[in-house]
């Protein structure tokens, strides 16, 4: 088993710098996939409504061997549920579904900002946490504009942003947004969907020099970079191949030759535009 570091959010909450995603981890397999990776190490997971496998996620929680308290569960809320009454409800709705009584990591899944209800929904956020219902609050998807509305309309800031983040698009602008006010960065899709991402050269070379695999050298370029990436896999030995990244690290000029892979999103999630009900 690897043991996963942890640093601390702007609202003290311990945070692992490595987390499983789960998107179209479903049904029993999913259950199954999710319960080997908590036994691989894994302590963050990162499950949405818009998912369909909250139950899975938390009967993998009830079926593993860790106490419940060394684990951190995250779960999203669907633009449909935007607004302050639809934000309690759809927090109910994920806790009934989960079966916890709290939820670690609660995030806005997409801004949708023609709707133009994020802030209202932030408020609500703001008092489940202060409810105990969840621990940390977060966005996902949002510019430093939107983020900058979020802390000038309420005074909160967001523990964490979860972004589309890997070597295709490393958001270097809003990573040192981020920096500057302590939000802490998350990866979605790190390994770009694996694509043609992991047969890259550069990558190849890199990996080849440290021994490892390319998979294992982009998710420590993600660690290296201050984020928290959180690939998906439904495979238990390569869900210990993608926790075990923290024996090794990259010089300066190789997470640099990483990032100059960049040529942009991976689909047209700009999140100016893409709306997600
Ligand atoms: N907030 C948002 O808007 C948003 C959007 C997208 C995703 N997410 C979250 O981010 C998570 C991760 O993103 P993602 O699922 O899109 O993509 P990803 O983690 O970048 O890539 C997953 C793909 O890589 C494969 N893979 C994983 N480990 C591998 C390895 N060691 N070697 C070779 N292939 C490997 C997986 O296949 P196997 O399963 O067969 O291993 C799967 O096909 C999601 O599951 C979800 O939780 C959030």
């Amino acid at each position: 088993m690897v043991t996963i570091p942890a640093i601390t959010l702007n609202d003290d909450t311990a945070f692992p710098e490595l987390g499983l995603g789960t998107y179209r981890l479903t049904g029993a397999e999913g259950v199954d996939a999710v319960v080997s990776a908590i036994a691989a190490g894994y302590r963050l997971l990162d499950t949405a409504v818009n998912y369909e496998n909250e139950r899975e996620v938390g009967d993998a929680v009830r079926r593993s061997d860790v106490d419940r308290e060394e684990l951190l569960v995250t779960t999203k809320i669907p633009g449909r549920d935007h607004g302050f009454d639809e934000t309690i409800a759809s927090a109910r709705g994920s806790l009934h579904r989960l079966g916890l009584d709290r939820i670690d990591l609660y995030l806005i899944h997409w801004p949708n900002p023609r709707v133009g209800r994020f802030v209202d929904t932030w408020r609500a956020m703001i008092a489940l946490r202060d409810e105990g219902l969840v621990r940390s609050i977060g966005v996902s998807n949002f510019t430093p504009a939107m983020l900058a509305r979020l802390m000038d309309e309420t005074g909160v800031v967001p523990a964490v942003n979860q972004v589309e983040l890997h070597p295709y698009f490393p958001q270097a602008e809003l990573r040192a947004f981020h920096a500057t006010n302590d939000i802490r960065t998350e990866s979605w899709s790190p390994l770009a969907r694996r694509s043609e991402l992991l047969s890259e050269s550069v990558i190849q070379r890199i990996a080849e020099r440290h021994a490892v695999t390319p998979t294992q050298a982009v998710l420590r370029w993600h660690v290296q970079l201050g984020s928290t990436p959180i690939p998906k896999s439904a495979d238990a030995s390569r869900q210990r191949e993608n926790a075990d990244v923290f024996g090794f690290s990259l010089g300066d000029d190789e997470v640099a030759e990483i990032s100059a892979l960049e040529r942009g999103r991976l689909w047209d999630g700009d999140p100016q535009t893409h709306e997600e009900f």
